[in-house]
């Protein structure tokens, strides 16, 4: 989808369709008043004869309106114009999204940016859009023989701004597209199935990525690698599996040559079956989103690339299915990390930090500013804040606020769990340094008390994206979360 930036009169826009704000109730906003007026009236007329209220998310699409340009007019419900705040905003540009996409209109103006958000300015709003929209007409028909996009999709949407907003507007695009680019690519690799999407697969793509910039550099190690370098904690998990692991670097270089590279390390387990400790089989296909944090460093560094970020920022994913088999890892087995330390396998299926950890270690070499590991990591995070934040567990106050910022501005939240070491004990082994789990209590936590194990030598947090990543149910598919997250905790580094 095309996206330009407009600066018209509502009622003299020659488009396919033109998205005007409502507010509750029957309220129009200041734009949909302007071409009421022009209409004559045609709007106060609509919404007196209860077509609708402006409740949020409600959309109203009326052809060939009198008077109008356009063909079209799409009245979008915004609630109340004193609680328009983002969720509302972005609520009404989804709705706005999907009606449009499916009207027929082939290109659309927008006048939802000029609304009123609380505390936002204009280049957040337009980039909301953006995103919002590009979200919302997301299909995953890849592998189906009839597609289920609309028929005559929206190409072209214009974003209706003040003159004096037209080149924050611009860089909203920039920046907008960037992010919708990471984010859909992260939810098309989530939602391809464990026999498409194979350690070896996370690899071609990011090669692929590798081809489109001269500033990134993409390596791909194999088992023979990893053997060389210790890593038995991440081949323990691999062993159970006839796919081969991978460890992916991927380094961008947008800053100074000396500046230190923000790192972020993303699970790949492509598919968690949860070995010898094998899950139950309801719902167990939803395993194939395992890889999901593995797709957000994907997703965050095409969005890098895309907006030629001035800094330095390495991708690593270490990527595995976790299979049960003859060769598998059983439990009770003690596999030794690249660190050095020992580990007693007690479960199996708490395979993430098994991988994560011997990344986390490889990643010291990179010398980094701060490591970010992102990780499909416990159910108990899934239990503690459902879908709707990540789970952030930290060793640096600065870096938990900033990631934790970064969540609210881009609309992709997390929040913080705390990592004292009170929990560590959890994890005690009576033969090994520890275990690999932590008992039922504060799962979230001891999965990152184990790892924190790994990252004592850098300023570090971990996301677990157990509860966001992936929606269940008719909606299931990938969400492309936290890749807006990510990238806006990049942008706000640039700025800052
Ligand atoms: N990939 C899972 C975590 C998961 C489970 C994410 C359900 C989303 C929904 C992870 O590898 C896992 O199996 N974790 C175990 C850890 C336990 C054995 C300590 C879990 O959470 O049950
Ligand atoms: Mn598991
Ligand atoms: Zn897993």
């Amino acid at each position: 989808m095309k996206f330009t930036v407009k600066n018209e009169k509502p009622a003299s826009v020659k488009s396919g369709c033109v998205v005007l704000g409502v507010f509750e109730k029957r309220k129009l906003s200041d734009a949909a008043a302007r071409f009421d007026k022009t209409t004559r009236g045609l709007l106060t007329k609509l919404l007196h004869d209860g077509e609708m209220d402006g409740s949020c998310g409600q959309t109203l699409l009326v052809h060939y309106p009198r008077g109008a340009a356009c063909e079209r007019v799409l009245l979008v419900g915004c609630g109340k114009p004193r609680a328009f705040n983002d969720r509302n905003y972005s609520k009404a540009v989804a709705s706005a999204a999907q009606a449009v996409n499916t009207s027929g209109a082939t290109d659309a103006v927008s006048f939802l940016a000029e609304l009123d958000v609380t505390n936002r300015d204009v280049y957040w709003k337009a980039r909301t859009l953006i995103e919002g929209t590009r979200a919302a007409v997301f299909t995953a028909d890849e592998l189906k023989s009839k597609k289920t996009r609309a028929q005559r999709p929206l190409r072209r949407l214009g974003i209706n701004v003040t003159a004096g907003d037209r080149k924050v507007a611009h860089q909203a695009i920039t920046d907008g597209e960037a992010i919708a680019a990471g984010v859909e690519l992260a939810r098309s690799l989530g939602n391809l199935p464990g026999n498409i999407c194979t350690p070896s697969y996370l690899a071609d793509q990011a090669r692929e990525l590798g081809k489109r910039s001269d500033r990134l550099k993409v390596s791909v190690m194999d088992e023979a690698g990893m053997k060389k370098l210790g890593m038995g904690s991440l081949l323990s998990v691999a062993r159970g599996s006839r796919e081969p692991a991978r460890l992916i670097s991927m380094e961008y270089n947008g800053g100074a040559s000396d500046a230190k590279p923000v790192v972020l390390v993303g699970k790949g387990v492509t598919f968690d079956s949860g070995g010898i400790s094998i899950k139950p089989g309801a719902a167990m296909d939803e395993m194939k989103f395992d890889m999901c944090g593995a797709a957000s460093v994907l997703g965050t560094m095409e969005a890098c690339v895309a907006m030629q970020l001035p800094l330095n920022v390495v991708g690593v994913i270490p990527a595995t299915e976790n299979l049960p088999d003859g060769n598998a890892s059983k439990p009770g087995d003690i596999v030794t990390s690249m660190s050095g330390q020992t580990i007693e396998v007690l479960n199996t299926d708490a395979e993430g930090r098994l991988i994560l950890c011997d990344a986390l270690t490889y990643c010291e070499k990179f010398k980094p500013a701060v490591v970010i590991d992102i990780a499909t990591l416990t159910g108990a995070c899934v239990i503690a804040l459902g879908a709707h934040a990540a789970g952030l567990l930290s060793n640096n106050d600065v870096l938990a606020e900033a990631l934790l910022a970064a969540g609210e501005t881009a609309g992709d939240r997390a929040w913080r769990m705390p990592l004292w070491d009170d929990y560590q004990p959890q994890l005690d082994s009576n033969f090994a340094d520890m275990a690999n789990i932590g008992g039922r209590e504060a799962g979230t936590i001891t999965a990152a008390c184990f790892l924190s194990r790994f990252t004592g030598n850098y300023d570090w947090a971990h996301l677990d994206i157990a509860g966001v990543a992936w929606k269940g149910g008719k909606e299931k598919g990938a969400t492309g979360r936290p890749v807006a997250l990510l990238t806006q905790y990049l942008l706000d580094r640039c700025a800052g």
